[in-house]
């Protein structure tokens, strides 16, 4: 999750682990560094905290002016000291880190084994050690250029070797890597404030960049062509906490706006685009037990049990599997019923929420097969689940959940398409036209965030308001779930979502001149009824803010105001309309001059019951 790359005539231990530290707010679970002398490269490693690395370095003392750090967060493999970073090939010539995800790992695992290699961790990072080792004909930079040609997926990659002990070989490929550059020596860092005390000058590498570091030169190629290319050299104004956000004023913001790159991960490596179907490689769920589940359970708190919403319709309409979700505290205590042929499916982005691995326990007790949706390998959710699907969002630092929420329903719709898959309850043609869908919905997200000022402008005039709506039906109303809880997290005003058909049975009363209401319209069936929804809030005298795809080019005729997102499949609309409520509760919180990464009485990972 966080790399430090160091060349240069300095020791590089201490300025190693020093940029680790600067890296420890982003979250990690063990951490790791090399130190090559001009001769032979030394490797220190350990599960958890930088802490514990500084008293193995201190024993080892590792000597040196050139070396690469990592912290990892796991995605493939357990937190332990074989999975962290930095990973060599069977002779330890060659050392590396990495960041991001390598797709087709697992077959280029099996191809080194049938060639006799033997790997010594469960990480997808081993193999491009490796492959290095395999490839290298007495040029360091040409095996790493041969590698990148065989790998599939995010990488961001420091590299030595103790064949060219005098170089750092850098590879960036949709995981972000910037150099830094001082008097005689260079920096590679996978954040700024790793580098920042260092220097301000930093050149950032884009996809498809290579870059060679020696202690008085830098020169960057294309990886493909190995053609010399102009990156320009940009001075970093920010200060250290600036930095630390990427330069994001929040680190809800940040998350917001990673999103795109938080959806890729959750299905890098899980749709085999060449079949047009979803994969599962590290599931474990085979198809013959998929074929006898009869009923599910999804269970889970907060943000999570919002995407599991979602995920009840995606299971009953992909896979005609009846569906019912649960908070967690609720479940526990009802006495649910359970049967061999039931799956129950709990969702939590820390792993750790009480509740949650409480009903996990409940439910195993009973004798169900407990799937994980999690972000966290390694929690206790997912040590104890039978079947886990990480969702590889990344370290999510504020409390109110964001990217974490949305990988937790792409990773819905993966599943229900695999089950569908498997149970042959979708049409070929639909599960690629999905598929299809689910691959543009990163570059859909990224485009509604260019629109942020208009939503921030929105949220300017809603900020004295003490009580605002949101209203839908089917996953839009599940969706409104999500965005009324986001606005009372961090905004504090009172808020409530209803499904659009269930207002006037009660809560219609509460509407008089100048409510203001979000309603969200995104499913084409329910679109007329919608209307008629919003035309009685209307005639007594809410304010609407509509919600629509693209293509719905009726709404704005029955709304104040409009929010148009790119056209998807009504069934992964939910990805795309979140975005704009998140950005409405993160403005509103920001105009009222609350601490919006840490809302009062909250907490991120709550272990109580
Ligand atoms: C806390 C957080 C919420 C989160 C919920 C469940 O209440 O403040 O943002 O949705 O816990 O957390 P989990 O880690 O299980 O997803």
């Amino acid at each position: 999750c966080g790399i430090m790359g160091y060349i240069g005539y300095r020791e590089a231990q201490p300025l190693l682990i020093h940029g680790l530290r600067k890296l420890e707010y982003r979250g990690y679970d063990s951490a790791g560094i090399a130190v090559c002398d001009g001769e032979k490269i030394a490797v220190s490693k350990a599960k958890g905290r930088i802490d514990v690395l500084d008293q193995h370095v201190q024993k080892a003392s590792l000597s040196g002016t050139m070396g690469i750090g990592h912290t990892r967060w796991a995605t493939h493999g357990r937190p332990s000291d074989e999975n962290s970073h930095p990973h060599t090939d069977e002779t330890g010539k060659f050392v590396l880190v990495h960041n991001g995800i390598i797709e087709n790992y697992l077959d280029i695992k099996e191809e080194l084994s049938n060639e006799g290699i033997v790997f010594s961790s469960e990480t997808d990072t081993e193999v491009i050690a490796h492959l290095l080792a395999k490839h290298y004909d007495g040029d360091l930079v040409a095996a790493v250029r041969q590698v990148a040609g065989k790998i599939r997926g995010a990488y961001a990659l420091a590299v030595m070797s103790e064949y060219e002990p005098d170089k750092l070989v850098a590879i960036r490929y949709a995981s972000p890597l910037i150099i830094g550059v001082g008097d005689n020596e260079k920096f590679i860092g996978s954040d700024i404030p790793a580098i920042l005390e260092h220097t301000r000058d930093v050149y950032v590498m884009e996809d498809g960049d290579l870059a060679i570091l020696t202690p008085d030169s830098l020169l960057l190629q294309d990886i493909d062509t190995g053609q010399p290319i102009d990156r320009k050299q940009i001075r970093i104004e920010w200060d250290k906490e600036q930095a630390e956000k990427d330069g994001f004023d929040h680190y809800m913001l940040k998350e917001i706006h990673e999103q795109p790159r938080s959806l890729r991960n959750t299905m890098a490596g899980r749709i085999d685009e060449a079949k047009r179907e979803i994969a599962m490689p590290d599931l474990g769920l085979l198809p013959e037990a998929v074929k006898e589940i009869e009923k599910i359970y999804i269970v889970a708190c907060g943000t999570a049990y919002h995407a599991g919403m979602i995920g009840k319709h995606v299971f009953e309409s992909l896979a005609h599997i009846p569906v019912e979700v649960d908070v967690a505290s609720e479940f526990r205590y009802r006495n649910p019923l359970f049967s061999q042929k039931m799956l129950t499916v709990v969702v939590s982005q820390s792993g750790e929420t009480a509740d949650t691995l409480a009903a996990l326990r409940e439910a195993q007790r009973n004798g169900s097969r407990v799937l994980a949706i999690t972000n966290v390998v390694g929690s206790s959710i997912a040590r104890e689940a039978d079947y886990v699907i990480t969702t590889n969002a990344g370290p999510e630092i504020a409390v109110a959940s964001t990217k974490a929420y949305t990988s937790q329903v792409i990773a819905f719709y993966l599943l229900g398409l695999y089950f569908a898959q498997v149970k042959q309850t979708i049409a070929a043609n639909e599960r690629e036209a999905l598929l299809h869908a689910m691959t543009q919905l990163p570059d859909q997200v990224e485009k509604i965030l260019t629109h942020a000022d208009e939503i921030r402008a929105y949220a300017a005039s809603i900020k004295d308001e003490s009580q605002m709506f949101f209203i839908g039906r089917g996953l839009d109303y599940a969706v409104s779930l999500e965005g009324s809880l986001k606005l009372k997290e961090i905004s504090y005003i009172h808020s409530e979502a209803y499904a659009a058909g269930e207002l006037k049975h009660g809560t219609l009363a509460l509407i008089e001149e100048g409510t203001r209401v979000v309603a969200l319209s995104t499913q084409a069936h329910l679109h007329e009824k919608m209307v008629s929804n919003i035309t009685e809030i209307k005639a007594r005298g809410a304010v609407v803010l509509g919600i629509a795809l693209e293509d719905n080019m009726e709404l704005h005729r029955s709304v104040d105001d409009v929010c148009l997102i790119p056209a998807t499949h009504p069934l992964l609309a939910p990805i795309l309309s979140v975005i704009p409520l998140q950005l409405i509760s993160y403005y509103t919180a920001v105009a009222l001059g609350n601490d919006v990464d840490r809302p009062r009485n909250l907490a991120k990972s709550v272990t109580v019951e």
